[in-house]
């Protein structure tokens, strides 16, 4: 925490900054800290970024106004040492130039759409392309790449935020003005829960996701492949070469996609399938067993064993995209000062299957004027 917090000074302090505290102050709120902000550091534009810290039931977690990016989130283990199990930059200048979606909110439409083309209601789009030939997290300048407005919130004895951001009709291609509010909330258990609402007034798709790079040994403390990991899944979306789900929903008996009993991610993470050498590694969705759902439902457990620190993750999506963290490549350094490797952090982004646009079989992701999209994913921690 306090190493973090300096690290965070430094970096505004660098950039020439005053990291004063601008916020609602420190008051208790019920049960947790009533959510506080600072600057983070500016835009090249000079636009202000700001860092929320807030905490509640043993959770502090640390959120930029820059694409919503969770920067820290400190849990504790067994023995009640925190650590911030998620990785991140300690300066702005890295997020803007840099960053694979390091904590952050993503959208219009989350993971990816093949060629970035899609018909709907008989007229075809085409979107930011920028992985490839493919579109990937909303295109060049997806959700994670917007300032967004946020506004600080206690209810009973959960303190949180309410992020709002509205995309423009044709913003990166997508049709319709979509107005997006996320809410963070963290209760007086220390869970964590993402609130997405959005509404449009063009038929557009909306796929949104949170891209928290997970490592619950603490960010840059190697490698993830002792983790033990449980998916709720018996099948998943096998993909092309460009990861563009081929349509099929394969079972993963008999795999290494097979995560219905809790087994280290290292485990199989080299059994050779075709699937695993165009990824990388992991880098799928999981057809999650419950379906859609009226409420979250639980549908994985990441456990780090030396720790004892757990995430269990419930969400009413039908998806699950689990990345084992295959692009990192040694040219981050992240928010503790240590180098982030291929395989030292894993994602678990609950969402729609990717490219759902083009895939008639797959739930639908379109969203018309006069509806409301809204979906939960709730964190539950432990040790
Ligand atoms: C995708 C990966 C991609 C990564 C970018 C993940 O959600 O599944 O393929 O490389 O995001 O950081």
């Amino acid at each position: 925490m306090e190493l973090n917090r300096r690290t965070v000074i430094a970096g505004a302090a660098a950039a020439g900054l005053a990291a004063t505290t601008l916020g609602t102050g420190t008051a208790e709120a019920a049960g947790g800290k009533t959510p506080s902000k600072k600057l983070f550091g500016k835009l090249a534009d000079g636009t202000k970024v700001y860092i929320w810290s807030l905490a509640n039931g043993g959770t502090k977690l640390k959120v930029l106004s820059w694409g919503g990016v969770v920067q820290s989130l400190e849990i504790p283990d067994r023995h009640g040492h925190l650590a911030n199990v998620s990785l991140g930059f300690d300066n702005i200048e890295d997020y803007v130039a840099k960053t694979p979606y390091f904590g952050a909110l993503i959208g219009r439409y989350g993971n990816r759409i093949g060629k970035g083309q899609f018909t709907l209601d008989g007229k075809s789009y085409q979107v930011s392309v920028n992985d490839g030939v493919n579109s990937l997290h909303g295109g060049t300048q997806g959700f994670d790449k917007h300032v967004w407005d946020v506004e600080p919130f206690t209810k009973g004895s959960d303190v949180g935020l309410h992020l709002h951001y509205t995309s423009i009709d044709g913003e990166m291609g997508y049709p319709g003005t979509l107005k997006v509010k996320v809410t963070y909330t963290l209760d007086k258990h220390g869970s964590w829960t993402i609130d997405y609402e959005a509404t449009t007034d063009k038929a557009t798709v909306v796929n949104l996701t949170s891209h928290v790079y997970w490592n619950l040994a603490g960010e840059g403390s190697g490698t993830i492949e002792d983790h033990e990991l449980q998916i709720a899944a018996a099948r998943y979306t096998p993909t092309d070469t460009g990861l563009i789900p081929t349509g099929e929903l394969a079972k993963v008996s008999g795999t290494p996609f097979d995560f219905r009993k809790s087994k280290a991610v290292g485990r199989d993470i080299r059994a050779g399938h075709v699937q695993q050498i165009q990824a990388k590694g992991f880098d799928h969705n999981w057809v999650l067993d419950k379906g859609i759902t009226a409420k979250p439902e639980h549908v994985a457990t990441l456990r780090e064993p030396r720790s004892g620190r757990t995430l269990k993750i419930a969400t009413d999506q039908p998806g699950l995209q689990f990345y084992s963290g295959n692009f990192l490549d040694g040219t981050l350094t992240g928010t503790g000062g240590s180098v982030y490797r291929q395989g030292d952090a894993l994602c678990l982004e609950t969402q729609h299957f990717p490219d759902s646009p083009n895939q008639p079989s797959f739930p639908t992701t379109t969203l018309r004027p006069g509806q409301t999209y809204r979906t939960r994913t709730v964190h539950t921690f432990g040790s």
